[in-house]
């Protein structure tokens, strides 16, 4: 099964066995979905596995460099010289948005994961959007859209050191409580 045939057959449950779930199972679903990328790896994100009957009862470049770090900082805003930069943004009739912002942080990492399978690369890009005046004017997105953030997408370029950058994850017991295992 292919990526996107994989999203394409995802569902929601609403209804259950009783066959208990392991925290190994936990721990391997939280392994794998803790590859999700955070701004500058901060992972400034905490998850509580409650076990339910429990409710039931209860209910890279040096300071010193400046030209290059100058440079560095400009590709961010030339959304890195990707051939293309997506665009997310919502309705500000939806604010206050935080649910909608996190529906489209899920898109986000859809897309890059999507993108991956494709053999091409994207970088969530915060910095891309610090003058949203700019993109918007450029992009021709409506005054009555918020830019929430942008991904510059691309094929990779083996011969750009920073493509070999490859980033670290906190263990889970720096960020996950178990509840009643
Ligand atoms: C909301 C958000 C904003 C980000 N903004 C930037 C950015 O402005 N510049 C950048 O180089 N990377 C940015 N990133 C990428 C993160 O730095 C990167 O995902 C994180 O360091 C983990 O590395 P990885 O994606 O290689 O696993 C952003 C990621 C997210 C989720």
């Amino acid at each position: 099964m292919n990526f996107a045939e994989f999203a394409a057959s995802r569902k929601s449950v609403r209804g259950f066995t009783k066959q208990p779930v392991t925290k190994e199972t936990v721990d391997a679903i939280i392994n794998a979905a803790k590859w999700a990328p955070s701004s500058y790896n901060t992972q400034t994100w905490k998850i509580h596995a409650v076990v339910a009957i429990q409710l039931f009862d209860v209910m890279g470049i040096t300071r010193e460099d400046k030209e290059k770090r100058m440079d560095w900082m400009m590709r961010g805003f030339r959304q890195f010289d990707a051939p293309v930069s997506l665009v997310l943004t919502y309705d500000k009739a939806l604010e206050p948005a935080g649910i909608t912002q996190f529906g489209l942080g899920s898109l986000a990492y859809g897309i890059v994961l999507a993108a991956w399978d494709l053999g091409l690369g994207c970088v969530i890009n915060g910095q891309g959007i610090m003058q949203s005046d700019v993109v918007h004017k450029h992009a021709n997105i409506p005054d009555d859209e918020a830019i929430m953030i942008c991904i510059a997408l691309g094929y990779p370029d083996p011969e750009f050191a920073a493509n070999e950058v490859r980033s670290t994850r906190a263990d889970n017991e720096e960020f996950v409580t178990y509840h009643g295992f």
